[in-house]
């Protein structure tokens, strides 16, 4: 028992100083219920609460307005998001954590309700066939509008705005969400791109946007801070779908992720049972980590067991947990005590305010309560 856990192990990642091998996947809660999208003193007290995390992934923020697709998820475009998220900076970093954001387009799986009317950009003109999180409740998602070269190199421009915004808030870092069926994820799949130009066609060209967002982002930051999201094996939700060419794709975007001095490589392990499809990988740990050379973070259902058990295995450096965050704050403390895990409440996921947000007590507060 005296063996420290491999989770409670400390890690350095580029430059920085990790304290723990339990990282907080970025989760969307949708709380900045403001007209600009800001958040505010809620999100830094929910941050703050889970500090001790090796590393916090922010939710998803927008990279600018045409990347929205849920309401009341926050932007890291405008000056005023930007210093609206130096509270929730400060309170992490007075915890003694790191905090990286996400930077999110979500391309089609968007609505017209979030764009006045015009439709959603994506790599083509095609329609998720899911439903988007609008003012108005749910509706179904519509055909995309392709994007036009110069609104790509728009989009690219974004990330980079977002990515120095970020830095200028006080974050230690950003994770590029290149994963779950958004912007990214659309063009490297051949089932969402139909493109002819240089961002279709070829593996290479459907990667390709990928890597010049990298390449934009590191001319405002240093590269070691930057994170890359992939979700391999997703298939029948967010509107994706695999076939024959999405592995190949994927392996050589982790190839080539190798040419770069990144943070880390997030993965996760497939949302959905792809067991049966011959043309999925069904272990995402044991295909990727004898390929990609850097820090690499896994994630989706992981626990206390599994977790130690992966990184013991060498399959990954990191996990990251995503859901046991929300209703244990103090995850890390937790797993050194063995104490229980708290419920996670759904029906409070996506509400406003500070219930099923910054209520969940931490194991010291559940014992005085
Ligand atoms: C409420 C909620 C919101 C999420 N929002 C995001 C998000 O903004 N960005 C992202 O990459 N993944 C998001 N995810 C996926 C999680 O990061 C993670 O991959 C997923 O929950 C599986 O990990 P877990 O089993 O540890 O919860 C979200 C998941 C949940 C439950």
């Amino acid at each position: 028992m005296s063996k420290t856990q491999a989770l409670l192990q400390p890690i350095e990642v580029g430059d920085l100083a990790l304290k723990n091998r339990v990282w907080m996947a970025p989760m969307t809660r949708s709380r900045a219920n403001n007209a600009e999208n800001k958040v505010f003193d809620i999100h830094a007290n929910y941050y703050r609460q889970r500090a001790s995390a090796g590393l916090i992934i922010s939710e998803g923020s927008q990279i600018s307005p045409r990347a929205v697709g849920y309401i009341n998820t926050p932007g890291i475009y405008s000056e005023a998001q930007k210093e609206a998220w130096k509270q929730v900076t400060q309170a992490v970093h007075e915890e003694g954590g790191k905090i990286f954001i996400q930077l999110w387009h979500v391309g089609r799986m968007s609505h017209p309700d979030f764009h006045g009317g015009k439709l959603p950009l994506s790599a083509s003109a095609t329609n998720p066939n899911s439903k988007s999180f609008t003012p108005e409740g749910f509706k179904e998602t519509v055909k995309a509008k392709e994007m036009s070269l110069e609104e790509i190199q728009e989009t690219i421009q974004d990330f980079k705005n977002g990515a120095k915004n970020a830095m200028e808030a006080g974050f230690d870092g950003v994770e590029i969400h290149s994963s779950n069926g958004y912007l990214l994820h659309q063009f490297f799949n051949s089932t969402s791109n139909h493109r002819t130009d240089a961002y279709g066609g070829t593996i290479e060209n459907r990667a390709r946007i990928l890597f010049e967002v990298i390449d934009a982002i590191k001319e405002v930051m240093p590269e070691n801070r930057i994170g890359v999201r992939l979700n391999p094996s997703l298939h029948g939700v967010f509107g994706m779908t695999m076939n024959e060419e999405t592995i190949p794709t994927f392996d050589y975007i982790i190839n080539k992720l190798n040419g770069y001095n990144l943070a880390y490589l997030h993965l996760s392990e497939p949302f959905t049972d792809v067991s049966k499809l011959e043309f999925a990988e069904p272990n995402i740990a044991k295909r990727y980590r004898p390929i990609y050379k850097g820090t690499l973070v896994i994630n989706s259902a992981f626990d206390q067991e599994k977790g130690n058990q992966i990184i013991e295995e060498g399959l990954a450096d990191a996990v990251a947990f995503g859901k046991p965050f929300i209703s244990n704050p103090d995850l890390p403390e937790r797993f050194a005590s063995h104490a229980p895990l708290a419920d996670w409440d759904q029906d409070t996921f996506y509400t406003p305010g500070e219930k099923g947000y910054t209520d969940y007590p931490k194991l010291e507060q559940e014992k005085v309560g």
